[in-house]
């Protein structure tokens, strides 16, 4: 039996299947849920097959995963896996095998720190890096705890565009963004120290920043936590506000996307004026008092 009927606003059922296999009755359902509200276009289709109330197997794609030039869509291959999925539990000799978690959502075990530093430019002795330290000091005088993370030293692959983060939440690749996403996860607050580099943040930067949008997925499916807050401090060797044009709007970007609020951004122009960031006046008060409005 197949059926489509409207479930929901953004959840239709597709196809409803019940089989009597040799274990008992085993029902599939296939719905297609509406993320078109989230990027244009884009359709998670999900299939579930169960026995009673008992989840057995569970099996999502979405509309993204296939690229222009791939010969499959996403309901074709949801449809092709639910008739495997039937030949299976039919075939007496091999017997169906549950597996209803799913892909494996294994991330790294991270101590909790309150606030969570990322520390953005390649020069681990550079302008980022002191205002990094300023941060920790002034976190560690309120007694609570911090990491500084620098991606430069860290193993991150680019992002590939494969979107399959939104089937489960998580990144296809287990490298140390496992372990950056998982500290931001559990922080109250995200510094993000950046030079300016060509107008924007530096490469190894938004290379992390595009792999963030694992954190998007996961809240498309109902995952992740809300409320934590972060603030900017971005360095520019130019004098004037317009360098931070882009680097301001790359990293709001980045929290909205990921459910972050921006609680201030601090943006320190003319460095190269002054090369070393100590020497210019007031700034580490400015830093402790940006962290310490944001934490009290
Ligand atoms: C590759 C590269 C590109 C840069 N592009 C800009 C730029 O577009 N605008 C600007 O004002 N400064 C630019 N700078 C200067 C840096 O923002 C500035 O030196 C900053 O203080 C470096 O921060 P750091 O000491 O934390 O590494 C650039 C520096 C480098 C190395």
């Amino acid at each position: 039996m197949t059926v489509s009927i409207l479930m929901s606003n953004e959840t239709t059922l597709v196809v409803k299947r019940m089989v009597t296999a040799p274990g008992g009755q085993v029902s599939f359902m296939l719905t297609r849920e509406d993320l078109t509200g989230i990027y244009p276009g884009m359709y998670r289709y999900c299939l579930s097959v169960r026995s009673g109330t008992r989840l057995l197997r569970t099996f999502r794609t979405n509309t993204y995963e296939y690229s222009p030039g791939c010969p499959l869509d996403a309901e074709t291959t949801c449809k092709n896996k639910l008739n495997e999925w039937e030949h299976e539990i039919m075939d007496t000799t091999s017997g169906f095998q549950e597996s209803a978690k799913g892909p494996s959502k294994w991330l790294p075990p991270v101590p909790h720190s309150d606030v969570i530093v990322i520390q953005g430019s390649p020069r681990g002795d550079g302008n980022c890096s002191t205002i990094a330290g300023w941060v920790a000091d002034c976190v560690h005088g309120l007694h609570k705890t911090v990491r500084v993370l620098y991606p430069d030293d860290m193993l991150i692959h680019p992002c590939i565009g494969c979107y399959q983060c939104y089937n489960t939440g998580v990144c296809t690749f287990t490298d140390d963004m496992g372990e950056v996403t998982e500290a931001v996860a559990n922080a109250d607050l995200i510094v993000i120290c950046s030079p300016v580099y060509t107008n924007t943040v530096p490469g190894t930067l938004k290379i992390l920043i595009d792999r963030f949008i694992a954190l998007h997925a996961a809240r498309t499916l109902g995952e992740g936590r809300n409320g934590r807050k972060a603030v900017l401090v971005a360095v520019s060797g130019r004098k004037g506000r317009s360098n931070f044009r882009c680097v301001t709007s790359v990293v709001h970007a980045f929290l909205e996307n990921t459910g972050i609020i921006c609680a201030g951004d601090l943006l320190l122009d003319e460095m190269d004026y002054y090369n070393d960031v100590r020497a210019v006046p007031g700034i580490k008060e400015k830093v402790s008092e940006l962290i310490i409005g944001v934490l009290r």
